[in-house]
């Protein structure tokens, strides 16, 4: 018998120490070591086709010159959001982690991707729901689905073939399974109810999380076959279990949204085959996720007056532009602190725009009620949109519309300076391509030498592009 061997890991961080710790060195958390059995190592349980020893598989140094390369094999999706976020489709052999809170729609982006890939086999592994469950939700992701629903079964045609479900923890059964059905492509919901023989632990736990992973990991690599791993997100927004799984996996998706808002979005924090700042738009309906191609048409609201506190920022998410509202109400504060709120947006930033405002701007906002919400429910992190959250905030504390057809593009700095943004060029296109007049942007991104010249070109646009060098001169023009 295999003598039982004990470890400690942080349940944060993932940390392994030989005995208990109160305060973990890696994260600096307290309290957070707990002993888990690592143990039957050595025992005879199958494996992912057990590894050769290393000394048969060394490999020698070759020069970069001599190394063949060979585009890799991607797969596409039909979904053309998921594609871009990957980076142009899913790579042979490859191990994403899709993390995300409990109910923002996980499970449903994967099965309704596995539903709708009829060329290949995909292997739905839920550790989560029966397959009663899985049935039941595939019914609702079901083209066509109303009440012609017996003829719609059989007009349904290529929907849902070759997407195969298994419920099943045992990472041995799994690979057993996998062994028979040899899918093209697998699915595990999700990595926290995994378990594998080979430990002791509880599943969930940060060694049973790290152990399923790797063997995950080994059989993706052996057989070029792409996973996809479910993860779950802890309420300060990290991944359930050790971070190592964010070292350990090839991408790393965040789904992402507000639950009572209908849009979600997919958004790359990690990837060794593409741009690790790509994001996907979609919209939650009741017979699942719809792709949403054109963001800013949806996140802009209808409306036939100019009100005050409204404005229009042009917003880079990864590549693409976005046209985003922003909305501000400063009210004078009926209680002795005021309450400053934002939704979407970094409180902290709120602050240092408030204070560059009062103290640049001569703006007395110390003792105003302060709200700010970016509409859609997403979240905004591109400093461009500083620009526009501040003229809204003066529109609404002096209670002037800002002018149809407007948006704004630019970084405020501590002494009020308007500064460059990246990609000026594609937030210009995008305004001017939906119809908006004028744009702000800052001095700093005009060009300067005639090799700038040729990048902007301020003559392509129809758009009346307004450089402005400091906060004044944009509330000057504004508001007279
Ligand atoms: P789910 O995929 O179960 O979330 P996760 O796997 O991330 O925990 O998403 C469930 C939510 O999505 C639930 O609140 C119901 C909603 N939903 C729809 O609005 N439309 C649909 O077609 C489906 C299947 C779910
Ligand atoms: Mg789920």
């Amino acid at each position: 018998m295999a003598k039982t061997k004990i470890a400690y890991f942080c349940q944060s961080c993932g940390f392994e120490s030989a005995k208990w710790l109160g305060k973990c060195p890696s994260c600096q958390q307290w309290n957070t070591f707990v002993e888990e059995i690592l143990e039957k190592t050595n025992t005879s349980i199958p494996n992912w086709k057990s590894s050769p020893a290393p000394s048969q598989r060394a490999n020698k140094p070759v020069q970069v010159a001599d190394i063949t390369f060979t585009e890799e094999h991607r797969l596409l999706t039909p979904d053309k959001e998921f594609n871009r976020v990957l980076g142009g489709g899913i790579v042979a052999g490859s191990l994403v982690l899709i993390g995300g809170e409990p109910g923002i729609g996980k499970s449903t982006l994967m099965l309704q991707l596995a539903l709708n890939m009829p060329n290949i086999k995909v292997l739905y592994v839920s550790g989560e729901e029966s397959d009663k469950q899985i049935k039941m939700r595939a019914e609702r992701l079901a083209p066509d689905f109303g009440e012609s629903r017996i003829k719609s079964q059989e007009s349904r045609g290529e929907f849902g073939k070759g997407c195969y479900v298994l419920t099943e923890t045992s990472t041995q059964n799994i690979f057993k399974q996998i062994e028979e059905l040899q899918p093209d492509l697998v699915v595990v919901d999700s990595i926290q109810t995994l378990y594998s023989a080979h430990i002791e632990s509880t599943p969930g736990s940060v060694s049973q999380v790290r152990e399923c992973t790797a063997e995950l990991l080994r059989f993706a690599k052996e057989s070029s076959t792409p996973v996809f791993l479910i993860g779950h997100i802890t309420k300060d927004g990290m991944i359930a279990g050790p971070k190592i799984l964010e070292h350990m996996v090839d991408t790393v998706l965040q789904f992402e949204g507000d639950r009572h808002h209908v849009y979600r979005i997919l958004r790359t924090i990690k990837n060794r085959f593409g741009s690790a700042s790509e994001l996907g738009i979609y919209e939650m309906l009741g017979e699942g996720l719809r792709e949403v191609s054109n963001p800013s048409e949806i996140l802009l609201s209808q409306r036939d007056e100019p009100l005050s506190g409204i404005t229009i920022s042009a917003t880079l998410e990864g590549m693409r532009p976005m046209l985003i509202e922003t909305q501000a109400l400063v009210s004078t504060s009926a209680y002795g602190t005021p309450q400053r709120t934002a939704t979407g947006f970094d409180t902290k930033r709120m602050s240092m725009l408030l204070a560059v405002l009062e103290k640049r701007c001569g703006f007395r906002l110390g003792a105003k009620d302060v709200f700010l919400n970016i509409t859609g429910g997403i979240r905004v992190e591109d400093p461009a949109i500083d620009l526009g959250l501040a003229a809204a905030i003066i529109s609404s504390h002096e209670d002037i519309p800002i002018p149809f057809k407007t948006c704004f593009a630019g970084e405020i700095g501590l002494s009020g300076e308007i500064r460059a943004v990246n990609r000026v060029e594609q937030r210009i296109a995008e305004a001017q391509k939906l119809g908006f007049e004028q744009i702000f942007i800052s001095k700093y991104n005009m060009p300067t030498a005639a090799k700038d010249k040729k990048r902007l070109d301020l003559s392509r646009y129809t758009i009346d592009v307004k450089p402005v060098g400091r906060i004044e001169e944009v509330f000057g023009l504004l508001f007279g």
